[in-house]
């Protein structure tokens, strides 16, 4: 057996495993989630419990997600069959959030992609909202399927699946790594370029002026610190499976401690430089707009695809500005959604022993087909906005809970901070376990307080029977699936004892 373990692929170096985690962290959650939540949500208020989010939760939770992959040194399904067999459907439900995330996630890029080519033809004119569910989405009046595909979206969607699988065919080191070291400091720089621009815009202090005034009444308000632990789940790839398996390609003496606070602070500082960027932005826009920064501050969608061909068309260096802000959300979004189809792809490859190319293009095409099937369409928008909702609380807060809670009950936690003292630069010790444990209440809570409001209305007022499809059903498909595919049996599945791996060290 350790023949087949010692030859699993690992990354070349930390710095190629630092790329590739920052590469996964730094996504569509900093540039276009983080700014709104954080002003929606107090301003510079909600700095605090952001802190106290990132270093109770994101950076312990991602030293748990590290120890797992790094001592059982396998893909979810893998790794947490070797901490008992009973708990392989955990690692399937990773995998099956993977599944949906990445079938939305790589629409937005495609949309990214298509608007970094608009910021030079201005292709959206003087009506960017009109212009971007009209003309571009040609969205359906009503939330529905259908088979009415929408070229514009059709043919970048598919162009972001085809250079995702490229590079994932190439393997762990020679694609995934190469592509975060690649990608990573080049969106640095376009990012650092394109905050600078910002800052200089007329009514760019206004923007940080709304951004940072601190609202400290809001941290009287639970659903504050809901959304600083969301945003932080979230924005690290944290209980997504995704840390288990980058870590598992680890050496075997890493540094995870050193590693974990390196790419959680990282990323947080990643964070702060978009809201600083985008705010200054809307500052802009709302001084040109005579209008209040919060009224021209929109979420999501709505920032990145209206606030901005907007701001593009007022500012000086407006084209500039659109390609490195839409350029930068590709190059951010394309690493994340490596590591999300990672995790599946490695999980195939784990259960099944198929090779690398094998097992990207048989898990990469059909999704690439849902993907077309599903977003591709005049009616992709509400769908992809109900599956996002409902993936979040049942595929990651509520497979977040469970995990901690499996780890926990199984004696798990003890072991899994040894092996992290063992290796790393710093020990984790009651503080870490205090953390952990605090963590898992604070996903309980999520869980129960975001399902009362799913139970009490409809989601965005869509009809029941979309969301009894696409939200209700799609979540408990995940753990069906998660379930059968445990059944499925293992090709040559060898014995494992994490001890006497720890003790033989890289071969
Ligand atoms: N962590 C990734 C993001 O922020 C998923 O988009």
């Amino acid at each position: 057996m350790s023949e087949k373990q010692s030859k699993r692929e690992t990354f070349s170096s930390r710095k190629a495993f630092i790329f590739a985690a920052i590469g996964s962290a730094v996504g569509l959650g900093n540039i276009w989630r983080f700014p709104y939540v954080a002003y929606d949500n107090g301003g510079g208020a909600f700095v605090l419990p952001y802190l106290v989010a990132l270093l109770t939760a994101g950076i312990p939770l991602l030293l748990l997600d590290y120890a797992v992959g790094h001592r059982y040194r396998g893909s979810p399904p893998l790794a947490f069959r070797r901490i008992s067999r009973l708990f392989e459907p955990m690692g399937w439900w990773n995998v099956m959030a993977n599944v949906v995330i990445c079938v939305y996630y790589a629409v937005i890029l495609g949309w990214a992609a298509s608007y970094t080519w608009f910021s030079f033809t201005g292709a959206w004119g003087a009506d960017p909202q009109a212009f971007f569910f009209n003309d571009y989405l040609k969205m359906a009046k009503d939330a529905g399927v259908s088979f009415d595909f929408v070229g514009g979206v059709f043919g970048p969607l598919v162009a972001v699946w085809l250079f995702t699988v490229a590079i994932m065919a190439f393997g762990v080191q020679k694609g995934v790594a190469r592509a975060s070291s690649f990608f990573m400091p080049l969106l640095v720089v376009m990012f650092v370029v394109m905050v600078a621009i910002s800052l200089t815009l007329p009514g760019a202090a206004k923007g940080l002026d709304a951004l940072f005034t601190p609202d400290w009444s809001k941290l009287k308000n639970p659903s504050v610190w809901v959304a600083a632990y969301g945003q932080i789940f979230f924005s690290l790839s944290i209980c997504f499976g995704i840390m288990i398996t980058y870590s598992s390609y680890l050496k075997k003496k890493s540094d995870l401690a050193g590693t974990g606070l390196v790419v959680g602070f990282a990323n947080s500082s990643f964070e702060l430089l978009a809201g600083i960027g985008v705010f200054a932005a809307l500052g802009f826009m709302a001084q040109a707009a005579g209008k209040e920064v919060g009224e021209v501050a929109a979420s999501g969608i709505g920032l990145a695809f209206v606030a901005f061909p907007t701001i593009i068309n007022q500012a000086p260096f407006g084209q500039l500005l659109g390609l490195l802000f839409f350029g930068s959300l590709v190059f951010a979004g394309i690493t994340s959604l490596i590591s999300i189809v990672e995790v599946i792809v490695a999980a195939v490859q784990d259960k099944w022993r198929i090779n690398r190319v094998a097992a990207t293009l048989t898990v990469s095409l059909p999704m690439m087909v849902i993907s077309s099937l599903l977003f591709g369409t005049t009616t992709g928008l509400p769908v992809l906005d109900v599956l996002d909702k409902f993936v979040n609380i049942y595929g990651i807060v509520a497979a977040g809970f469970v995990y901690v809670l499996l780890i926990a009950l199984s004696g798990n936690l003890p072991k899994l901070a040894k092996h992290i003292n063992a290796i790393s630069s710093f020990k984790v010790g009651t503080v870490w376990y205090v953390c952990v444990l605090g963590t898992f209440c604070v996903l309980g809570y999520m869980l129960f307080s975001d399902s009362q409001k799913l139970l009490a209305e409809n989601y965005s007022g869509y009809p029941d029977w979309f969301l009894n499809i696409f939200g209700w059903g799609m979540s408990l498909a995940l753990v069906a699936a998660a379930v059968l595919l445990s059944f499925l049996p293992w090709h040559k599945e060898e014995p494992f004892d994490a001890d006497a791996e720890e003790e033989k060290g890289d071969e």
